[in-house]
């Protein structure tokens, strides 16, 4: 049998297989009675952190890991400086593994000073051979190494880095003591594991992994597999269990969520996932990212419009406005074809907030490409957009192509954002003097007296209030505009 990757200590064998969720449990239960032994020999608790770089489904992710850490028996720690940290990364930009790096470093300083300390590794940048290598070599202090496929190992990576005894499931410890576990796809979808939620009020939900379109630029297809769609009933049960304990705003999460059930062996579309989701009892809101424009269907249009409780929020990701490069993107559609789905979607839903992600210097991208994208923003009118530099990412096709010069992308990149905003802050400055609904979701960073939450649009909203309104839904005026948030009272 081949090898899948090949580290300098590290050979993997693609016979072995992640173990069910029954295997993963017994796992959890042998690491929390070697943990045990740990804290009665110290005579204190073990601390973890687990800090979150990337997108939702990342930040997911975390709190399927807290869920298992938990079990364990490690206690959440707010610092990084705690017994055990673990860093689920993102890859999608390099600046994101530049952190990482940085990051690193400080890490090791706190452990210099406490020797019980473990620093573990996940998430889409260990999926990268170089990465994994690049940390063995020069950042020996950590102590675990797992992909975004083999999170649910979680409960087993603990026991054996705490010493318990190898059974032989795929999971590499090297001589140094280093455990590490990557594999290039998943080996199913595990269901039932313990996990931690952020808000008792919201969730996300996974309604499928991965993702097959393989934008030119872009690195999620290669660390984050193939497309794999959640057994519908399995959601709702999910869903409903949720609803029971509380929650009452859902996001349904995918890299692109339009392709729902595409390939799997039932037969269920998004759209018609999305109502069965509506009707669960307790359900006040549902929200889900991300949708790729290529595989929105008037099915889904039409669902949101009828559905009260599917949130007036649309994030539609652009790249760019230039059929030319859009074409160069494999994105599968072009300015025009973007532009008139914009228009079916307003006309049908007219109090939808649409936003976006842009990507400015893509290889190739002369200015009249560029002018298209800003002409696509003057034309959409998004409250809000993500703008990225582009990043050239090892291994995907467009990390072939000739870069576009730094100080021409960063004069588009400021040119893009001001218009991003000034437009953004038009369209929300619109909502001056409405009635809306506000979810609050906490107190407010910065000013006592007032809370935070968000409108079904997702917009952000500042009001007056006390922690005993978190998780209501509170009725507003909004009396001013901050650009990107929203007064009310
Ligand atoms: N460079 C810059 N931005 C990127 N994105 C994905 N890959 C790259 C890249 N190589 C952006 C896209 C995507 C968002 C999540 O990240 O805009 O929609
Ligand atoms: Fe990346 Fe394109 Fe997949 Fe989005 S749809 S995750 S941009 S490959």
């Amino acid at each position: 049998m081949p090898p899948l990757f090949c580290y300098n200590e590290v050979v993997m064998d693609k016979t072995a297989r992640i173990l069910d969720s029954g295997e993963q449990l017994r796992f959890i239960g042998l690491a929390r009675e070697l943990l045990d032994k740990k804290i009665k020999e110290i005579g204190r608790q073990l601390t973890f952190h687990v800090t979150t770089f990337g997108c939702q489904m990342n930040a997911r992710d975390s709190e399927k890991l807290i869920g298992i850490l938990k079990d364990v028996g490690y206690v959440w720690e707010e610092s990084e400086d705690a017994d055990l940290v673990i860093y689920n990364t993102c890859t999608v930009r390099d600046n994101a593994n530049q952190k990482v790096y940085g990051k690193l470093g400080y890490l090791h300083g706190f452990k210099k000073k406490n020797p019980l300390m473990k620093i573990g590794m996940c998430g889409c940048m260990m999926q990268e051979p170089s990465v994994v290598e690049k940390i063995q070599k020069s950042y020996p202090f950590v102590d675990m190494i797992f992909g975004t496929h083999n999170i649910y190992q979680l409960g087993e990576l603990i026991y054996l880095m705490l010493g318990g005894e190898d059974e032989g499931h795929g999971v590499t410890v090297t001589k140094r003591g280093q455990v590490i576990s990557v594999w290039d796809e998943a080996s199913g979808i595990m269901e039932d594991l313990p996990t931690e939620r952020k808000y008792p009020f919201k969730s996300g939900v996974n309604i499928m992994y991965g993702c097959d379109n393989f934008c030119s630029y872009c690195i999620v297809p290669y660390v984050r597999g193939r497309e794999r769609s959640r057994d519908p009933k399995e959601i709702i049960r999910e869903i409903e269990r949720l609803c029971a304990d509380g929650v009452s705003e859902i996001m349904l999460l995918g890299q692109n969520v339009n392709s729902y059930g595409h390939g799997a062996d039932f037969d269920m579309s998004f759209p018609e996932l999305l109502r069965e989701v509506c009707r669960v009892e307790g359900i006040e809101r549902v929200r889900f990212m991300t949708s790729h424009p290529k595989d929105l269907s008037d099915e889904l249009i039409s669902v949101m419009a009828d559905e009260p409780k599917v949130c007036r929020h649309l994030h539609l990701p652009l790249q760019s406005g230039s059929s030319r490069l859009l074409a160069e993107m494999n994105r599968h559609y072009d300015k025009d074809k973007y532009l008139d789905l914009v228009d079916r979607i307003k006309d049908a839903i007219p109090d939808i907030a649409l936003t976006t992600d842009i990507i400015v210097g893509y290889p190739t991208e002369t200015e009249e490409d560029f002018l298209e994208t800003m002409d696509v923003v003057s034309k959409v009118r998004y409250s809000a957009a993500f703008t990225f530099i582009y990043s050239q990412r090892t291994g995907t096709p467009a990390a072939k192509l000739p870069m576009v010069p730094e100080a021409v992308v960063h004069d588009r990149f400021d040119r893009l954002l001001k218009l991003v905003q000034d437009i953004g802050a038009e369209e929300n400055g619109k909502l001056v003097g409405s009635k809306q609904v506000v979810l609050v979701e906490q107190l407010n960073e910065k000013e006592p007296g007032l809370v935070t939450g968000r409108l079904s649009n997702n917009l952000t909203v500042h009001l007056p209030g006390d922690a005993s309104m978190i998780g209501q839904y509170v009725p507003v005026t909004i009396t001013e505009s901050g650009g990107f948030y929203l007064k009310g009272e």
